[in-house]
């Protein structure tokens, strides 16, 4: 039938466009597609054609026409992998080639503060779904990181939307420059899994202009997105899947993007507000039905959407801008493009899961003990459940079928081979503890004297666990303690028994599994102890961190993960890692707690307004453990000469960064702007610019960044609209958002 399809085309004398290779950054032009054999198409459809376009046909496609040779749009997860094969079903098909590569989350790659390992990260995401068949790959998540509690902060970049549209941009051009569309999600203000399909944000017009929307701009008007995906949640009263004023004013109107709104699965709830307010394709309807028996016909933007076209309550016009967007989707990508075979579980990509772990991994604190010397190590007790365990195939849509993953204790093997003894301790083993979880309410869960039973025997077990790990750590040289969160408990539903997973949030920071005792034990008899947490957030530090020598944050690295642990723990590696995000101590020290609501019931009142991360602790010198934007390094660097100079509305600034370590190492050069004397409320400082420089010992780099009119501009409270006052800014550049080395005043 697709030759059909061809027919019709050529028929209408329109030739598809001719695909290119796709070079890194490329203006590609594979966005450009034929509006009139679009339109020709369109003009060929009857009404149901056209409605079965926008929604789906099975659990991860959505609907084609067979008669004009149109083909169904495949779709799927996940942010960091290409997901198990599902088939049309919901479960995970058996017997199918689907391994594939497992990329270190999206925090992780947020950490790297390197745009060009985005831009390759999408590649090969691009590669491996173009091979699985796929048209669509529903990432990159984007959501801003406004509670470290929130379950999906692993799959998320930042809580500063600067770094997020930075990071997330050359990830979208990376993958959409291989023919697969990117799905950037979830748009927006989809930051808590506590009752996700129901909360209503209350969030001011200012704060989703200046914090959460700025990601979404970015990758629609400088990523080119091809897809967006909605979210379930509401703000100010209305569902983000339909919402007016998000997809009709801001997203369509305002930003001029032309692609389709994917809802995301089961999050369209209405079909007159689907058809108005920007909904392109309804998926996943079936989940909050009857998933094994699924009725397509009924959902939303199928049956009754139809019935109200032919009724004449809401005009065709509305159906046929859906239709337009699918096609125009489908004309880009694969669906209906030869974009070339793609690649997957190949020597090159699995090469880009190191080299994002590499540099994602950050080292936090560092007295000496670190890298550590084999030469002086007879024999290194390496202790933690998170050693050995493996990570992909959990933490909810985001799962990934992995070829393999080296885990911290093969990765430290591997490395110290035979030149000395690696001895192996669980130290703790997980158990599932009701009262550490949030019910719906966001209130501890109750317990039930069944599980209350268990968490009193796994303790108890733990007791001998830890003293033999105890013992081991009193006689090795050296430790390495590999711990922090876990995605979930094997066995567990969707939701239940999750700490960095889909559908739940965690209740507080507190380390897990007894970890902190464990921790101040191992310190007690053996100072020569290394620290490594994993995790999509960070644990409470004030109890265990003083008399820890060092502590590495490796966060979820991938696949070659566990290597890239031991290259940096024994110096092969010089660690560049920043945080993109605020460790405090506490959940209640971050502003969406101190302030603002979390989770909120029924409704999540954001009045920490733009105050989120540093913006907050900053703007109010509130204490932090590790600031935003800070990672250590086996180098040091100095910076100097900041220039500023005007160009037009342009600002340039340059700075020279020095390596004046014996090491080779790269720093990020961050660039805050301070407005001195604003008219209206703003923080004292807002990342607008960074760049990553990697210098051999003692070289020396000229950076150049850019600012433009928005680096100095607010969403005015009152009249929604962006302002760039004149007046004094102060310019500021370092290494963290409160390691400040270069400042310089600038008239506007
Ligand atoms: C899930 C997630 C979304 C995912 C989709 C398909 O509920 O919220 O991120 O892409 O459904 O699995």
């Amino acid at each position: 039938m697709k030759n059909l399809f061809i027919l019709v085309i050529l028929a209408v004398g329109i030739s598809l466009t001719a695909c290119n290779t796709g070079q890194q950054n490329a203006t590609s032009n594979l966005g450009e597609v034929s509006e009139v054999t679009i339109d020709s198409l369109l003009a060929l459809m009857t009404l149901d054609e056209k409605i079965s376009l926008i929604h789906a046909s099975s659990s991860f496609t959505s609907g084609g026409v067979e008669r004009l040779g149109i083909p169904e749009l495949v779709f799927s997860d996940g942010p960091h992998g290409v997901r198990h094969e599902h088939g049309r079903g919901w479960f995970a098909l058996d017997g199918v080639d689907d391994r594939s590569t497992y990329l270190p989350v999206g925090i992780s790659l947020a950490s790297t503060w390197n745009k060009d390992l985005g831009y390759i990260y999408g590649e090969v995401l691009g590669n491996e779904a173009k091979e699985r068949g796929k048209d669509v790959l529903l990432g990159p998540g984007i959501n801003i990181i406004r509670s470290p509690l929130n379950g999906r902060n692993f799959e998320y970049l930042s809580e500063d939307p600067f770094l997020t549209g930075a990071m997330a941009v050359g990830y979208v051009r990376g993958l959409q420059d291989q023919g697969i569309a990117a799905c950037p999600k979830h748009y927006a203000a989809n930051n808590q899994e506590t009752d996700r399909h129901n909360i209503d944000v209350i969030v001011s017009r200012r704060a989703l202009h200046e914090i959460y929307f700025p990601g979404f701009r970015a990758v629609v008007q400088d990523g080119g997105a091809w897809s967006i995906m909605g979210a379930y949640n509401k703000i100010n009263g209305q569902y983000t899947t339909h919402h007016e004023y998000l997809n009709n004013v801001v997203l369509k109107g305002d930003w001029e993007f032309d692609g389709v709104v994917v809802s995301d699965w089961a999050s369209v709830k209405d079909t007159r507000e689907a058809l108005l307010f920007g909904t392109d394709i309804e998926m996943g309807t079936e989940l909050v039905r009857d998933f094994n028996n699924p009725v397509y016909d009924e959902f939303y933007l199928a049956r009754p959407a139809r019935e109200m076209i032919e009724s004449g309550e809401i005009d065709v016009s509305y159906v046929d801008d859906k239709v337009r967007r699918v096609l125009r989707l489908m004309l880009r990508t694969t669906a209906m493009n030869d974009h070339g075979p793609g690649k997957r579980n190949v020597p090159e990509h699995q090469q880009v899961a190191l080299d994002v772990a590499r540099e994602g991994i950050v080292l936090l604190k560092n007295d000496g003990l670190l890298p550590l010397e084999t030469s002086n190590i007879q024999t290194l007790a390496v202790i933690g459940h998170n050693a050995t365990r493996l990570f992909a195939e959990r933490g909810g849509s985001s799962q990934v079928p992995a070829l393999y993953e080296i885990t911290p204790l093969e990765g430290i093997q591997n490395l110290v081979g035979n030149d000395i003894e690696v001895v192996y301790a669980e130290g703790y083993e997980p158990y599932y503890d009701q009262s550490l979880f949030a019910d719906i309410s966001g209130a501890a869960a109750s317990q039930s004297r069944e599980n209350r039973r268990d968490v009193e025997l796994a303790r108890t077990a733990n007791q001998s666990l830890k003293q033999e790990a105890i013992a081991l750590a009193e006689r090795a040289d050296a430790v390495i303690f590999v711990g922090g969160w876990i995605h979930g408990h094997e066995g567990m539903p969707w939701g239940e028994g999750t700490y960095d997973a889909e559908a739940r949030d965690k209740l507080n920071l507190k380390l897990i599994f007894g970890q902190e005792e464990l921790i101040r034990e191992i310190n007690r008899v053996n100072p020569n102890t290394a620290v490594v947490l994993m995790g999509g957030s960070n644990v409470e530090m004030n109890n265990w961190l003083p008399d820890t020598r060092a502590y590495v944050h490796a966060w979820y690295p991938g696949m070659e993960g566990g290597r890239a642990i031991a290259e940096i723990l024994f110096g092969e590696v010089n660690p560049s890692g920043k945080l993109p995000m605020t460790f405090a101590n506490s959940h209640l020290d971050y502003p969406s707690h101190s302030v603002g609501e979390f989770p909120g019931r029924n409704t999540v009142a954001y009045t920490e307004d733009i105050y989120v991360g540093y913006r907050y602790f900053d703007t109010h010198d509130k204490e932090v453990v590790f600031p935003f934007g800070f990672g250590l390094s086996y180098t040091t660097f100095d910076f100097s000469d900041l220039t500023l100079s005007k160009d037009g509305d342009k600002v340039l600034v340059q700075c020279t960064v020095t390596n004046t370590g014996a090491r080779a190492g790269a720093e990020v050069v961050q660039v805050y702007v301070h407005h001195k004397n604003p008219s209206v409320d703003r923080p004292v400082r807002e990342l607008k610019g960074f760049d990553k420089v990697h210098l051999e010992p003692g070289a020396s780099a000229r950076v150049s960044i850019e600012l433009d009119a928005s680096a100095f501009s607010y969403f005015h409270p009152e009249e929604f609209r962006w302002v760039m006052e004149s007046g004094s800014y102060e310019i500021q550049v370092g290494n963290s958002s409160r390691d400040i080395h270069l400042t310089s005043a600038i008239e506007l």
